[in-house]
């Protein structure tokens, strides 16, 4: 079909399905050269149900290859999210025909028994399940198990999502040494009921501070990205600061982040709920770019920061660079020379004396109130504080939407937006006083699908 990945609300350099619904990035882990992408799917139809593990590679975080289906449906339940690992060490045995590092997935087995699976592959391609759970029901609300490497306590982690009583949640952590016997170490309150901290698809990991390899901090999250920062002994969580926020988008959830990374890169990636079942395509929503997350010291403390990963320079075509202009509110001239239909646009914008800064990206403006501090695209609000008095924003333009990155990366707001496709412009103006643009790169990008 020609059709497949040039249809009008197709996201052109972030990943969609073929055809069907997406949600939930699943198991990413670089395995045998490649990156993979597993993620919740409905192969049956474009609204969720029928939860099956889709599955695609890259060998660049970029350009998508989708596979057969990895996991599904048995009689013990529908596949619901998870991890995976390589048993680099061969742990638990799987390893067989010369392959001494398996992949290995974990899932829930959702809405019938309640376990949590373990599936195998040896060439990333096929997977066998284990017949029996590693984890029997907790209660019905336990799902998402996250499993990671503990170096200093040599054992594997593994972090589930659980519902108690009076809908408290709780992120409940096990250890295993063979991946296959899981014993209970300790859990961390999250909200409750409506309270979302901590609420399903728990994600962990160990980060330097500021790059540096003697001040490492832990980061615990849940499906909406609100994450707290401490410290980890192998087997309880000490967290010193809680309840923080790093995105403030529309609809991005259920983030992960790769294991076995080559680079040693914290690797993120998100469902972006984008809504591309519009006009009767034949799939549904997308996940977002992929970013790198660093943490780094702030005047208010540790905080995490997301900035795309470098590899999406490569799909940069031409440049525009502009420096040093005066912005005003009579003209709207300065990126007149810019049209594009996938952008990335790199500003830095001094405010001066002007209080209102806007950047409109094909019909879709972007307010900054100098004064409040506050950033409004399309009702949705973040607080991006100036730092040095300048704005730097990051834009990635796309069929679906933008994702905008503030400050470096310390916020990062993804907005799906259905672009009007014959508007390709872009304006920059300042209301109330001027300011200046200190420098612009605008560059037009290249789609993924098509070669
Ligand atoms: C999050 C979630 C997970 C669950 C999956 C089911 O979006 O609800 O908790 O495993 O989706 O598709």
């Amino acid at each position: 079909n020609d059709k497949v990945y040039t249809e009008d609300r197709r996201g052109q350099f972030h990943f969609s399905a073929k055809r069907g619904w997406l949600n939930d990035p699943n198991g990413l882990v670089f395995f045998n050269g490649q990156y993979h992408l597993f993620f919740q799917h409905n192969p049956y139809g474009t609204n969720w149900g029928n939860m099956h593990w889709g599955h695609a590679v890259s060998s660049d975080l970029l350009h998508w290859k989708e596979l057969g289906k990895a996991l599904y449906p048995d009689e013990s339940g529908v596949m619901f999210s998870g991890g995976a690992v390589v048993d680099s060490n061969n742990t638990v045995g799987f390893g067989k025909n010369g392959v001494t590092s398996p992949m290995i997935l974990f899932y829930t087995a959702a809405e019938k028994s309640w376990g949590q699976g373990l599936a195998y592959s040896l060439d990333g391609q096929k997977f066998e399940k284990m017949p029996n759970h590693i984890l029997d029901k907790i209660t019905a609300g336990n799902r998402d198990p996250k499993v990671i490497w503990h170096g200093p306590s040599k054992q594997w982690v593994l972090v589930l999502y659980v519902e108690e009583e009076q809908e408290q949640h709780t992120m409940q952590i096990f250890t295993s040494k063979d991946l296959k016997m899981w014993t209970f170490a300790s859990k961390i309150k999250g909200g409750r009921g409506n309270d979302r901290y901590l609420f399903e698809c728990p994600e962990f990991f160990e980060l330097a501070v500021d790059g540096n390899p003697n001040n490492k901090k832990w980061v615990l999250t849940g499906a909406n990205s609100q994450y707290a920062i401490g410290d980890f002994d192998g087997k309880s969580f000490h967290p010193e600061i809680e309840r923080l926020f790093s995105q403030y988008g529309r609809d991005y959830y259920a983030a992960q982040t790769f294991s076995n990374e080559p680079k040693k890169r914290r690797i993120e990636i998100g469902w972006w709920r984008t809504h591309t079942n519009q006009g009767n395509s034949a799939f549904n929503q997308s996940m977002s770019i992929p970013m790198e997350l660093k943490l780094k010291s702030t005047e208010k403390g540790i905080r995490l920061f997301r900035e795309p990963v470098t590899e999406l320079q490569k799909l940069r075509k031409e440049k525009l660079s502009i420096s040093r202009k005066k912005i005003s509110s009579n003209d709207s001239s300065l990126f007149q020379h810019f049209k594009a239909e996938l952008a990335e646009l790199d500003l830095v914008i001094d405010p001066q004396q002007a209080k209102n800064i806007q950047i409109n990206v094909r019909g879709l403006a972007i307010n900054y109130n100098v004064s409040t501090e506050e950033l409004l695209v399309d009702n949705v609000r973040a607080q991006v504080p100036l730092r040095n008095k300048k704005l730097a924003l990051k834009l990635l333009v796309d069929r679906t939407g933008l994702e905008l990155f503030a400050q470096n990366g310390e916020v990062y707001m993804p907005i799906n937006y259905n672009f009007d496709r014959n508007n390709l412009t872009y304006e920059l103006v300042a209301f109330n006083g001027e300011a200046v643009l200190e420098s612009a790169d605008l560059y037009t990008l290249d789609g993924i699908w098509i070669k």
